[in-house]
């Protein structure tokens, strides 16, 4: 009880200084004592990976160089289970300002600011708008989806899901998921056909960990995947590697230190679990899955996993033209189109040759235009044309959904 209450400070202590709390872990404690406080939450006294700050400060005994093995034994020992539920607190708590009004396309948004969005529109718009709390990630963030239907009350209409954010450092595809969402809520009316016999489902932040991680400072802007450890060196599997499905038969590595490490083995991240969850939800229902990347200017089909092309490979491609011809249409940009394997790489175990295999008729992966220093990393000033032209492309590719699947 000691202990917890010691802890307990602690987290007073973050309430009034967040920026000594940068890079502090939260953790969320139950403790099977009665007379103990249940599931209450302190913020850990640690940089990075290690604890070591908490014992020698607040005197619990143990080493200065602790682990979070020797941690949890400790909790063991007294008697208390945890989970992390914050990677890094100060982040969050530096950035929690409070959110005025819509979203706007000059700039990029934390996920806590994203999470808080999705919120604020299905209170604005309660009958047309649905969040749901899919899952969370390894660090405990929620990962939440917007469901955006017309508000007609129908059930088991047929279903449009969009995602972005798989890989953490392309924030162009956040960024577009959310005008998306967006346009599809607050400007419904033109969008009519694409809400009558479906809804959009959108997960715009699949790697929230990663996205969060990549926004911490210059030298993790280019952080690629998850934030679970992978091995006692080094940390994240890629979750575009690591769904189960053809699972590592090609384009991934098994070290745990690359960058397409496929993970430990499939389905160990748990934000690729709460996707694939999703989408199994959907299967039936689910007629186009598109997961949003950068950089590339391509719209990928499958397979990711072989050469060979699916039998409706014509279906997905008449799609993908639709989308294509209407960006170029629009603007001059040009996107190149085919299956994964054979315009990009073999990359097994990815959320697009999932989709399509759970069920979804029409499954893409578009990797979205270059920009910035290091390609994957345009500057906010170049956001709204990026995100308008990529709408652009979704919208022609739902009306030829709408009007290749209807509602049976
Ligand atoms: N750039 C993406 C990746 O490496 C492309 C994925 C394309 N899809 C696939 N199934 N290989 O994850
Ligand atoms: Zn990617």
């Amino acid at each position: 009880m000691t202990y917890l209450w010691l802890l307990l400070s602690n987290l007073c202590l973050v309430l009034v200084s967040s920026s000594v709390y940068d890079g502090y872990k939260e953790l969320e404690l139950a403790t099977k004592s009665r007379s103990a406080v249940e599931n209450f939450r302190f913020a850990e006294l640690a940089r990075n990976d290690s604890f070591h700050g908490l014992y020698n400060k607040r005197g619990l005994g143990a080493s200065a160089r602790s682990t979070e093995e020797t941690f949890a034994k400790l909790l063991d020992t007294i008697g208390i289970s945890y989970r992390l539920v914050n990677g890094d607190v100060g982040l969050t708590l530096g950035r929690e300002i409070p959110y005025e009004g819509g979203l706007s396309t000059e700039r990029y948004y934390t996920h806590s600011e994203i999470n808080q969005y999705l919120e604020d529109l299905a209170k604005r718009f309660p009958t047309r708008v649905f969040i749901k709390a899919a899952g969370k990630s390894y660090e405990g963030r929620w990962m939440k989806t917007i469901t955006i239907t017309n508000g007609d009350q129908r059930t088991n209409k047929n279903v449009i899901f969009i995602d972005g954010g798989i890989h953490a450092r392309e924030w162009i595809a956040p960024a577009a998921a959310l005008y998306a969402i967006s346009e599809l809520v607050e400007n419904f009316v033109a969008y009519h056909e694409l809400l009558l016999d479906y809804d959009w489902v959108v997960l715009p932040v699949v790697n929230p960990d990663g996205y969060e991680y990549t926004q911490l400072s210059p030298d993790t802007r280019l952080w690629r995947k998850t934030r679970q450890p992978s091995s006692a060196e080094c940390i994240g599997s890629d979750p575009n590697r690591n769904f189960d499905f053809h699972w590592n038969e090609g384009g991934s590595s098994s070290d745990p230190c690359s960058d397409t490490y496929g993970g430990p083995q499939a389905l160990s991240e748990p934000e690729v679990v709460v996707l694939r969850d999703l989408l199994h939800t959907f299967s039936g229902r689910g007629k186009m899955y598109l997961t949003l990347h950068s950089y590339g200017n391509l719209i990928l089909y499958p397979w990711g996993w072989t050469p060979d092309l699916p039998e409706t490979v014509d279906d997905l491609h008449e799609v993908a033209t639709a989308g294509s011809e209407a960006i170029y249409a629009a603007t001059g940009t040009k996107y190149e189109i085919g299956s994964s394997t054979n315009v990009l790489y073999v990359a097994a175990g990815a959320s697009d040759d999932y989709a399509f295999h759970a069920g979804f008729p029409i499954s893409f992966t578009m990797e979205l235009p270059a920009g910035g220093p290091n390609d994957f990393d345009p500057p906010p000033s170049a956001i709204d044309s990026i995100v308008k032209e990529t709408w652009v492309g979704i919208v022609a590719m739902a009306h030829k959904v709408v009007e290749k699947y209807p509602l049976e």
